[in-house]
């Protein structure tokens, strides 16, 4: 028999399983379309290369615009073995570079607003070999955290979805990542929680299951940067491979929704 602490239970797991109900009342735009790699006045629109801060972050490849090309409607990336590279320098230490590849970002900063939200999807094959660290990625334009990490791949064959509320207060999920050499889809939902305090929701999905929510800290009135990068080493571990990796990515969608 259930009892009213099993009947909240299920309550709470419904609620946290159920997609986040259409804004009824609110307004959708579509920030980035699906053709933005259809050709490169297409992506101009919508993209800039390397990372919004410039080439190196914390990983050992630095980023050049010449790793990225657009074939067929699709973003390629292509890390490459580079010597005689100067280290980067990341929060005080030294990191050697190994390769060049690439990153982009979006032009528009992206915003979640009260009682609105976005809702980002794309389509990736990406590598999950040990040294390698492709990640679609939201970063804090004025601070860090908050991030929200929509697709990252750290080089253990898995998949992984995090938020930070900080540095340390993180939410990291690793899921199974089967056939990475064929087009695997994922789709996030952020939302402006409700409750006043500016917290989202942000809900994942992979090839159409939900995996799980997740919850950010005062992300409600914060820019973000939207990145699609190859990084190498770093969080994926180090020996990278010697020969080029490759990371796909096409029908990227962003769409807001205001209030
Ligand atoms: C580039 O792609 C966009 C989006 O599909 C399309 O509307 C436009 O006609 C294309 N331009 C050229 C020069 O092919
Ligand atoms: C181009 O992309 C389409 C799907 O978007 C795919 O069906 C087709 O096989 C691709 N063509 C090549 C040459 O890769
Ligand atoms: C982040 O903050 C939100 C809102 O306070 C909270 O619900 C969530 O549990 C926090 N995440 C972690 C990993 O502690
Ligand atoms: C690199 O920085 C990002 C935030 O920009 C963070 O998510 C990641 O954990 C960092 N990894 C390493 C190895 O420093």
């Amino acid at each position: 028999m259930l009892n009213p602490s099993h009947h909240l239970a299920a309550l709470l797991l419904l609620t946290s399983l159920t997609p986040n109900p259409v804004l009824t009342s609110a307004a959708k735009t579509v920030i980035i379309p699906k053709s933005s790699f259809d050709n490169q006045t297409s992506f101009d629109t919508y993209w800039n290369y390397l990372y919004p801060w410039g080439t190196d972050h914390n990983g050992s490849a630095r980023m050049a615009r010449a790793q990225t090309r657009l074939s067929n409607s699709t973003l390629i990336h292509t890390a490459t073995r580079s010597q005689n590279q100067k280290p980067a320098t990341h929060g005080g230490k030294q990191i050697p570079i190994r390769y060049l590849s690439g990153a982009v970002h979006a032009k528009k900063h992206l915003t979640v607003t009260r009682g609105g939200g976005f809702d980002f999807s794309a389509e990736f094959v990406a590598p999950v070999a040990r040294g390698t660290w492709p990640a679609f990625w939201l970063t804090g334009v004025e601070s860090w955290p908050p991030e929200i990490d929509l697709a990252e791949w750290k080089g253990s064959g898995k998949i992984s979805f995090n938020t930070f509320n900080t540095s340390s207060q993180v939410r990291a999920r690793d899921v199974g990542y089967p056939d990475p050499g064929r087009w695997h889809s994922v789709l996030c939902e952020v939302r402006n929680a409700g409750g006043g305090n500016g917290d989202v929701g942000v809900k994942f999905w992979l090839d159409g299951k939900m995996i799980e929510q997740q919850w950010g800290k005062g992300f409600v009135g914060k820019a973000l940067y939207l990145i699609i990068n190859l990084q190498m080493e770093g969080s994926s571990g180090g020996n990278g491979p010697e020969q080029d990796t490759l990371f796909q990515t096409r029908n990227v969608e962003v769409v807001e929704y205001t209030a």
